[in-house]
């Protein structure tokens, strides 16, 4: 098929073929840019289209010719705060690169995100790790071509469960309580118990600009318990498993740490190691090991045949690399966070 004539239009949810081009498209670009991750699952990617929380705006738009899905780019909004930024996923069909079709839709990009009065835009590129694998580095040589500049640079690790040694954890876990004496763990999953919400919630705020940000335009977070709530809601809305954990410092009852890890519904390979934060207050008492190791025993007792969890780190933040390490993830892939400041 030509590509020399495609249109650039937004999604809409409910047109079953463009939404099966979409599917399809979105699989095709996984298979050949991450050939060892799970493909997207179709329920997901549909209940994705539906589900979103209040604190995000999202738009689609798919270049399409003949009915056909060729690229896509998902602009995702801050609608509380940052308000000067559009998160950007853009890809193409493998066999439909060099064509033009990325740059269409980043100008396309580009237009709405000065329309919607945003001036920032972020999205990501994969560089080879060389000791580990070759993949596929098209975005980061498209985004020096379009004039995104790299601004942060992090590692996506991967833990294989069947690979952990479980003794070494049972040795971590009790000298890290050692340092922690007093600290009360509490797990859940699916929301978060409400006496730990306000904390949570605080906690959260933090993420946005506590973990190191490079030179990304990333600016404080606006977050409250009824945020947090909506965030959690839309995940169970589309039948996504959160386990979650924080500790507690029962004298003054605050909230020290959190951590979560999230599971689409069907996945049985993957899950994905969310947030993970230590109050400054509360940091150098292994309270992040404590967290992370007793949250992966959750997710094993609940998902005992689950393959692996992928997380991101700043290449910056030696604490929580060290910390990763020790309970088992291992290098992949560098992510190359790249930004361009809209004139
Ligand atoms: C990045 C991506 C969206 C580009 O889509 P595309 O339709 O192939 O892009 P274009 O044809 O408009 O390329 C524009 C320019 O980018 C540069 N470029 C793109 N891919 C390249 C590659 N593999 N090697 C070298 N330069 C490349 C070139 O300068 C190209 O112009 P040219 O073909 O005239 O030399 C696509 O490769 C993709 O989906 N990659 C995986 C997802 C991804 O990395 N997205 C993040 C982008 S920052």
């Amino acid at each position: 098929m030509s590509t020399a004539e495609f249109e650039i239009i937004p999604i809409d949810p409910f047109d079953k073929d463009l939404v099966d081009s979409l599917i399809d498209a979105k699989r095709a670009v996984q298979a050949h840019d991450f050939p060892d991750f799970a493909l997207p699952s179709p329920v997901v990617e549909r209940l994705r289209l539906l589900l979103v929380a209040d604190s995000i705006k999202v738009e689609r738009w798919l270049a399409v010719a003949d009915g056909q899905v060729l690229g896509y780019a998902q602009l995702d909004m801050p609608a509380k705060d940052n308000l000067h930024m559009v998160d950007l996923s853009l890809e193409v069909r493998p066999e439909h690169r060099r064509r033009g079709i990325g740059t269409r839709l980043l100008e396309h990009v580009e237009r709405r995100a000065a329309e919607l009065g945003r001036d920032t835009v972020i999205t990501y590129a994969t560089e080879s790790l060389q000791d580990v694998v070759r993949l596929d580095e098209s975005g980061r040589h498209f985004a020096a071509a379009r004039g995104y500049p790299v601004v942060e640079s992090e590692i996506l690790r991967r833990n294989v469960l069947a690979d952990v040694d479980e003794d070494e954890l049972d040795r971590l876990y009790a000298e890290a309580w050692k340092k922690a004496e007093g600290y009360e763990l509490i797990e859940w999953v699916g929301e978060a118990p409400d006496e730990v919400a306000e904390g949570l919630a605080h906690l959260n705020a933090r993420m946005w600009t506590d973990p190191p940000t490079g030179d990304m335009d990333i600016r404080p977070a606006v977050y409250d318990v009824a945020r947090l709530r909506d965030e959690e809601r839309a995940l169970l809305g589309r039948g996504v498993l959160r386990l979650g954990a924080v500790v507690r410092d029962p004298e003054s009852g605050e909230v020290a740490g959190f951590t979560v890890i999230v599971v689409d519904p069907g996945g049985e390979a993957e899950a994905v190691q969310g947030d993970t934060i230590v109050d400054p207050k509360h940091r150098g008492k292994r309270l992040g090991t404590i967290l992370k190791i007793a949250n992966q025993r959750q997710l094993r007792r609940y998902r005992p045949m689950l393959r692996y969890v992928i997380t991101w780190n700043s290449e910056a933040n030696d604490h929580m690399i060290g910390i990763n390490e020790a309970v088992g993830y291992r290098r992949y892939l560098r992510e190359l966070i790249v930004q361009k400041k809209l004139a």
